[in-house]
């Protein structure tokens, strides 16, 4: 064959790829009207109807006696909170007994793992690295499809710049950038190339919109923001999971700007549906359309329903609005017919995508969740992942321990919890899986290293009288690991915190072990960033470890002992004070800058903190050093449309092997908007050896130095710009700069 005959060849069938996937969607739009046009109202309201199941098989299934009636009866779409082979193959039957016989949809919060209990989400986040992420949601997607689940309620790609803020837990952190980038991964990871899969599930980028920005970090509040900010901070990581080809969009409990989200057409048929062209459906958050009513956007529930729908949402979860009052209000005109058929394909589309209409069952097979559950496999890679997301904060030379302790106090609430490593919206897991950090500490001693354990406190910590056996074990041992944090109920949805501080007496735990003048090293279990001030003065080392799942323990001790080079970095600015927040290293500029921490007067600053964060966005140290040299650019001036190389070199300067996460900010001096302090606009994971040396480079196009400019316009501003190559936001290494020609 000739070189231009397989080029030929090669084209020929990229070609007919293409209308392969069309014909295909085109088939499944052909039965979908040829299904609505056969659908009664009641039928099709019924498609948009989701309840919630637990119990409903098995005994004292006859409670629900009305639920089951109701599938039966073809009056609801989707089901969540029912979860299983058996239990999702006894509720798919009832559906089927209905007159059309459309399956239903399971739906679950599989968030971090389904029974493999992966890193929290922000977790996961601080490894910044891509693929671990994709493949932590493509085991969660794997052991969830085996247990009959279509569909998840996660990404939740909600930006949050406020610790207080407990479903920070749940989220990326408080970057638009990196979100983006990590809504993508786990997109991908959930879902796969194309639904359908029996080892995926649909994917949900929620909460849309601003639910990240609930003044004063109170869970469901109010969110008032510019629409600059809006477009520039909060959307991009929804915009991401759409490009992704994320299959559901859930909107959120908030009002945005004076108007509740799931009644916002505004946010769901201007914006998702019209300019952004969605195709899926869009689900209410639980019960959302009914608290239109609470809002005071809508009189009763039957008002609720019409705004909703006409706004945009598809389908009401648990809110009984549309159940009760969709089928009225479109005999009634006040819902147009095409709404209700338009939300109703939306729906029936992805039950066609996912095969249930060939085999309602296909995801609930026993054979394969048995073979799927319990796959070591599994537990190994979520370690690996665990490991990735741990942050060493600080190290002042007593991590990693020696291998030949002769004995270590391992001390404080955590010291061998098991529930709290796992963090919250745990849906199938078993306690009894989880590696504590006593078991995992003690996996990796040697054998003649004496341990002893003392938990000095509960978490609450409350109570002081098991100090003293804390500090005496410390008095007894070579070296002394605290593990200090919050329980797993302190974070996650309706858990704010108006106080972020350690819990009760913890930090005096601490006062106390660091009054015997040991060296005390600290692990710190958490949903988000927590303000612990005497703990970052005066520990010997701080290794930061969120809920790190079920293999927590292990991935731990990994690090602790040196198994594991760490390479986790900040996804969240870690402030001082509760007084800092919101914060965020992405900081507007201000007429009044603070030019020198002494001076201070009329100028944008605090007269009790300096305006720096404990730990910065980016930050986390390694058991190596990496140098930075030799930036160059391929050009130094542009035109739009031109694309730049910028290139360093990276060398890791230390004796151990580690990752490095390079990070790339800008900074746009002058524009027609005022342009935040810096912003980040790429990154890189590297792994490097004992003194290795890599060139590394990041390609700036017009995207890279675009804003939204006024009436929202996508530019990119002529003149100067400013770029910055670092470890940390804190800790910029190479600067250069880029012009942009006119
Ligand atoms: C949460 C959602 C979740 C839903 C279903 C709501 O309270 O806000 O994130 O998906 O419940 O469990």
């Amino acid at each position: 064959m000739t070189r231009m005959t397989t080029l030929l060849l090669a084209a020929a069938m990229l070609l007919a790829g293409a209308p392969a996937a069309q014909a295909a969607e085109r088939a499944i739009e052909d039965k979908v009207d040829a299904l609505l046009a056969r659908m009664t109202l009641e039928e099709k309201v019924g498609q948009l109807h989701q309840l919630s199941g637990r119990q409903m098989t098995g005994p004292g299934s006859e409670k629900f006696a009305d639920k089951l009636a109701d599938i039966r009866a073809g009056k609801v779409g989707s089901m969540l909170n029912v979860k299983g082979v058996a239990d999702t193959r006894e509720i798919q039957a009832l559906a089927l007994q209905s007159r059309l016989k459309i399956p239903l949809l399971f739906s679950l919060d599989v968030i971090h793992g389904y029974q493999t209990v992966f890193p929290v989400p922000l977790g996961e986040a601080a490894s910044w690295d891509l693929a671990a992420i994709e493949q932590s949601a493509r085991i969660a997607a794997k052991e969830a499809a085996a247990s009959g689940i279509h569909w998840t309620f996660a990404p939740m790609v909600d930006v949050g710049r406020d610790p207080r803020w407990g479903r920070v837990m749940e989220g990326a952190g408080e970057d638009t950038y990196l979100g983006a980038r990590i809504a993508t991964a786990r997109v991908r990871g959930f879902q796969g190339e194309r639904l359908g899969a029996l080892d995926r599930v649909m994917a949900t980028a929620k909460h849309f919109a601003g639910y990240g920005a609930a003044i004063a970090g109170r869970d469901y509040n109010a969110a008032d923001m510019s629409e600059q900010q809006l477009h520039e901070v909060y959307l991009p990581p929804f915009k991401a999971a759409l490009d992704a080809g994320v299959a559901t969009f859930m909107n959120s409990f908030n009002t945005l700007n004076g108007v509740p989200a799931t009644a916002s057409s505004y946010l769901q048929r201007d914006l998702l549906k019209g300019r952004w062209q969605y195709p899926g459906f869009v689900v209410s958050d639980w019960a959302s359309v009914k608290e239109l009513v609470e809002h005071g956007y809508a009189a009763d529930l039957a008002q609720a329903a019409v705004q909703a729908i006409n706004a945009g949402s598809d389908m009401d979860m648990e809110g009984y609005a549309y159940t009760r009052h969709l089928a009225d209000a479109v005999n009634a005109g006040r819902v147009k017919p095409a709404v209700l058929d338009d939300a109703v394909r939306r729906v029936l589309t992805k039950k066609f995508e996912l095969g249930l209409f060939d085999d309602p069952y296909r995801f609930s097979d026993a054979a394969r969740e048995k073979a799927v559950l319990g796959d070591p496999e599994h537990s190994r890679i979520a370690r690996e992942v665990a490991r990735k997301s741990l942050v060493l904060l600080k190290n002042e030379g007593s991590l990693p321990f020696r291998k030949g302790l002769t004995s270590l106090a391992l001390i404080g609430p955590l010291a061998d919890a098991k529930r709290d490593l796992e963090g919250g919206w745990i849906v199938q897991s078993d306690e009894r899986r989880v590696v504590s950090l006593a078991d995992g500490v003690r996996a990796q001693l040697a054998p003649a290293t004496r341990l002893t354990v003392a938990r000095g406190c509960d978490v609450a910590c409350t109570d002081t009288q098991g100090f003293a056996a804390a500090v005496a074990a410390a008095q007894d041992a070579e070296a002394v690991l605290l593990v200090l944090g919050e329980s797993w109920d302190m974070s996650g949805e309706a858990k704010s915190r108006a106080d972020i501080g350690l819990p009760g007496r913890q930090a005096a735990l601490f006062d106390a072990l660091a009054a015997t003048g040991k060296p005390v090293v600290v692990v710190i279990l958490a949903g988000r960033p927590l303000v612990f001030e005497n703990v970052a003065d005066k520990a010997a080392a701080i290794l930061y470890a969120w809920f790190p799942g079920a293999q927590g323990g292990n991935a731990v001790a990994d690090v602790l002992f040196g198994a594991y080079n760490p390479s986790g970095k900040l996804p969240m600015t870690f402030p001082r004070s509760v007084g800092q927040i919101p914060i965020s290293y992405q900081q507007y500029r201000t007429g009044r800058p603070v030019l020198d921490p002494a001076n201070i007067v009329y100028r944008s600053a605090y007269i009790d903190a300096p305006n720096t964060p404990r730990y910065a966005f980016g930050h986390g140290l390694s058991y190596t050093s990496f140098a930075y040299s030799d930036l160059a650019l391929s050009k130094s001036a542009m035109r739009q449309g031109d694309k730049v190389t910028l290139s360093f070199t990276l060398a890791n300067t230390g004796a151990r092997a580690g990752e490095e996460v390079v990070q790339l900010y800008l900074r746009d001096p002058v524009a027609s908007v005022v342009r935040p302090l810096m912003e980040l606009k790429g990154f890189q994971k590297l792994g490097l050896a004992p003194g290795e040396r890599r060139r590394v480079s990041f390609e700036i196009d017009r995207d890279t130095l675009a804003f939204h400019g006024s009436r929202l316009a996508w530019v990119a501003e002529p003149g100067d710009f400013e770029l910055m190559i670092g470890t940390a936001s804190d800790a910029i290494r190479l600067r250069g700069k880029l012009t942009l020609l006119d």
